[in-house]
């Protein structure tokens, strides 16, 4: 037995094949464009995603080979709060996905707020009135693309978040779905009492029944159609956005366990069981999954937007390296940042600091700045940026940071882990297998089918293989990097 795995992150869909041993045994992984239509507009074509995550499951299935083990059931994991339209008939979209970096919605947040929606809409999801969240984007089409939301309000375009979107491909329409911790990134999901909300509906202007129905994370829901979804007829038995899938990934079961994904962005969450933690200092209450008999659990977390993709802007916007892996040997080649401090607001700013009008920020160049220092800059900024939001868990979320578990691409940079644990003075524990988003969505689907028993046999298999203990912390690096935060903020206001 084995299970597929589809992570369909912001940059690219990975597919990964995961034994019942909770071993990676064969993967695949494609590319797919962003759209930078304006400034501060970030824009994905839904077919480009589905495209890309059929040659992902292709891949990971011919490094299967034929003797493989072949998967029997397939879970799903997703960059969240996307706004996805589609044609409920030829599953076609009316227009480009609007993504969760996108800060268009802005001055939408900033005029709701003015209205007086903010304490309810937080008291109800969560969450805040800002532009990362979808119920924004689908207002902004809704008093701006009035064609296109006819077709909406007409029943004719279904909506949803990416996972949704992948299961109606995957079903070829049958099912408009998603689980309980995507729906709670929408701003419509009332997380208290585990179903959508009509009031919030009624202040983004989405009629709830162009909504999916939420299921719970783990359990069947339908199956794959072979006719469009590569000759596979499985059960899709698991969906949780991806953070809250790591999270799921790295065993983190008990109250009080966390751990931070270096993705695109970076975000830490802390399991906080059964009762959703409220914060008044910029972290989000969540759901962290909802099991098939209907229980929520949730999570507080600190999301920090730009991290992966800082690197990746150094590597296509700056061009000033070839690829991510180059950037730990460029990093220790000089001492330090030579005074370069690096803010990378490239689509505003996420915990703790919230700011979606803030841009990124280079201060302290100097004539002997060399791209090695923006390089080590950049990486400094990622591991402060964590800092910030688990110093506001400790404070706030009753968070023990004995050790901070870490995952995702970028921990794969030793360099960066040891910056990360400096800047925390609190260890580093590297997960062994870097990609627990889609573990973790593995292994909601496997649990759902049988192919492992409890949460308890998949706790057993997660393990750590490095980690890494703080050495001498920085305060003046630190109130440096502070106030460059503060110089970033209101920029494309100004
Ligand atoms: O909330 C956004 C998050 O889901 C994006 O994740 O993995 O693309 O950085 P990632």
């Amino acid at each position: 037995m084995s299970v597929l795995a589809l992570d369909a992150g912001t940059t690219g869909v990975t597919a990964l094949i995961v034994s019942a041993d909770a071993q990676i045994v064969a993967r695949g992984y494609s590319e797919f464009p962003q759209h930078f239509p304006t400034e501060g507009w970030v824009e994905h074509e839904p077919r480009e995603i589905w495209e890309a995550a059929l040659v992902a499951v292709r891949a990971a299935l011919d490094a299967l080979g034929p003797d493989g083990d072949q998967p029997t059931a397939v879970g799903i994991t997703n960059q969240r709060e996307t706004a996805v339209l589609w044609d409920r008939e030829t599953l076609g979209s009316p227009r480009r996905a609007i993504v969760w970096q996108d800060r268009r919605t802005a001055g939408l947040c900033d005029q709701l707020r003015e209205d007086g929606h903010e304490p309810r809409v937080a008291a109800l999801t969560g969450l805040r009135l800002d532009s990362y969240f979808t119920a924004t984007k689908l207002a902004w089409i809704a008093l701006n693309e009035p064609h296109v939301w006819a077709s909406v309000t007409s029943g004719r375009t279904a909506v949803g978040t990416v996972d949704s979107y992948l299961v109606a491909r995957m079903t070829r329409g049958l099912h408009h779905v998603t689980d309980a911790s995507n729906a709670s990134r929408t701003l419509l999901y009332d997380i208290h009492a585990g179903a959508w909300s009509q009031e919030l509906c009624d202040i983004f202007h989405v009629p709830i029944d162009a909504l999916p129905e939420v299921v719970p994370s783990y359990g069947v829901i339908g199956r794959t159609d072979p006719s469009t979804f590569l000759g596979l007829d499985l059960p899709i038995a698991g969906i949780a956005g991806d953070q809250q899938a790591a999270l799921f990934g790295q065993a983190c079961y008990e109250v009080g366990t966390s751990k931070c994904t270096y993705g695109t962005g970076s975000f830490v969450l802390v399991n906080t069981g059964e009762r959703p933690v409220a914060s008044s200092t910029g972290l989000l209450t969540t759901v962290a999954w909802q099991h098939p008999d209907g229980r929520l659990e949730y999570a507080l977390e600190g999301s920090v937007f730009v991290t992966g993709a800082a690197i990746q802007w150094l590597r296509d916007g700056l061009e000033i390296i070839a690829s991510a892996s180059e950037t730990e040997a460029l990093a220790q080649s000089v001492p330090d940042s030579g005074g370069v401090v690096f803010v990378p607001a490239l689509t505003g700013l996420g915990a703790p600091d919230w700011d979606p009008h803030a841009r990124g920020t280079i201060l302290g160049i100097s004539r002997g700045t060399t791209r090695a220092h923006i390089v080590r800059a950049t990486l400094e900024a990622i591991a402060w940026e964590v800092r910030d939001v688990v110093d506001l868990m400790v404070r706030e979320g009753g968070l023990e940071l004995a050790v901070l578990s870490v995952d995702g691409g970028a921990s794969a940079n030793g360099f960066l882990c040891q910056l990360q644990a400096d800047a925390l003075q609190a260890p580093v524990a590297r997960a062994a297998q870097l990609e627990t988003t889609g573990l973790g969505a593995a292994f909601l689907a496997g649990l759902a089918t049988g192919v492992w028993a409890s949460q308890e046999e998949i706790a057993r298999t997660v393990k750590h293989d490095a980690q890494f203990e703080p050495g001498p912390r920085d305060d003046r690096a630190h109130r440096r990097w502070r106030v460059a935060v503060e110089r970033s903020k209101s920029w494309a206001v100004l």
